[in-house]
């Protein structure tokens, strides 16, 4: 079954959980969940595509994730390079744009210099929107940007005692992508995990208990479905929602 094409999210983001369970389930070493994990994150990338959503936000490695076992975090780190380099002409052939937010300047070389190839290889291409959230937290990506905002202010790019959402979300990790419309978390964990904390506010929230290197695009797809049978009301009513009348951008980014 295939979602309606009509009031698809324009922005999917996905908290890929479970790896851990998954391997351990099978009696494997976790490493083997996130092996099976990439080749999720690749299903998932055609799926969303396939449908017609423009923009796939992943939770690849948290800002916190750098506390696990250190041969953990350099297997992660060793399949993120490897996707990298085996996906960038994928993407390149699919034309897809490859974003990234979180501070990637502190990530090793290795994945961090494929990094850089992959977005700028693919920065010309406008209709579809991978974004990789790396080393990400919602609180230092708000720390980071309350510190550029205040040096604009300094510098006196922004005016002092003027506050408004749209000024403000510039400065965020995440400036020029749309929000996220449907946040999808795996695994039967239902909680945010410092991701996306400002930029999920209006988003659809559906918790799957598949655990991530299970998730199939018919998972993706079930998801979208339970995302077009919710109303959205932005703070407005049910019944003015009804009546058609649409909630305004300057309400919802005051
Ligand atoms: C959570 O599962 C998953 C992660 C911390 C990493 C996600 C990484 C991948 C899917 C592979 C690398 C991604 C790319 C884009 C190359 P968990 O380990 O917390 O699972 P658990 O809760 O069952 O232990």
């Amino acid at each position: 079954m295939q979602p309606a094409s009509a009031n698809l999210p324009q922005h999917v983001a996905i908290i890929m959980d479970g790896n851990g369970r998954w391997a351990k389930q099978r009696g494997l070493p976790r490493i083997e969940g996130h092996r099976r994990g990439v080749e999720t994150v690749r299903a998932i990338i055609d799926a969303t595509r396939a449908l017609g959503i423009r923009y796939l936000t992943l939770y690849a490695f948290s800002a916190e994730n750098w506390q696990r076992p250190a041969d953990e975090v350099s297997a992660l780190m060793g399949l993120l390079e490897y996707f990298l380099r085996r996906e960038t002409k994928v993407l390149i052939k699919n034309h897809v744009r490859l974003h990234t937010i979180g501070r990637i300047d502190e990530l090793p070389a290795g994945p961090r210099k494929e990094l850089q190839h992959a977005v700028a290889a693919t920065r010309h291409f406008t209709d579809w929107n991978l974004v990789l959230a790396l080393n990400y937290g919602s609180r230092t990506e708000l720390a980071d940007a309350a510190c550029a905002y205040a040096a604009a202010v300094v510098a006196g790019r922004e005016k002092p005692g003027e506050s408004s959402w749209t000024t403000f979300s510039r400065y965020l990790y995440t400036a020029g992508l749309p929000d996220p419309d449907l946040l999808i978390r795996t695994s039967g964990e239902t909680r945010l995990s410092n991701f996306l904390l400002m930029q999920c506010a209006y988003a659809e929230m559906v918790f799957s208990p598949v655990l991530w290197p299970d998730f199939t695009k018919a998972e993706l797809a079930a998801a979208v479905e339970e995302y077009q049978r919710r109303e959205r009301r932005y703070g407005l009513t049910a019944e003015q929602i009804k009546a058609g009348t649409a909630p305004t951008a300057a309400a919802i980014n005051r």
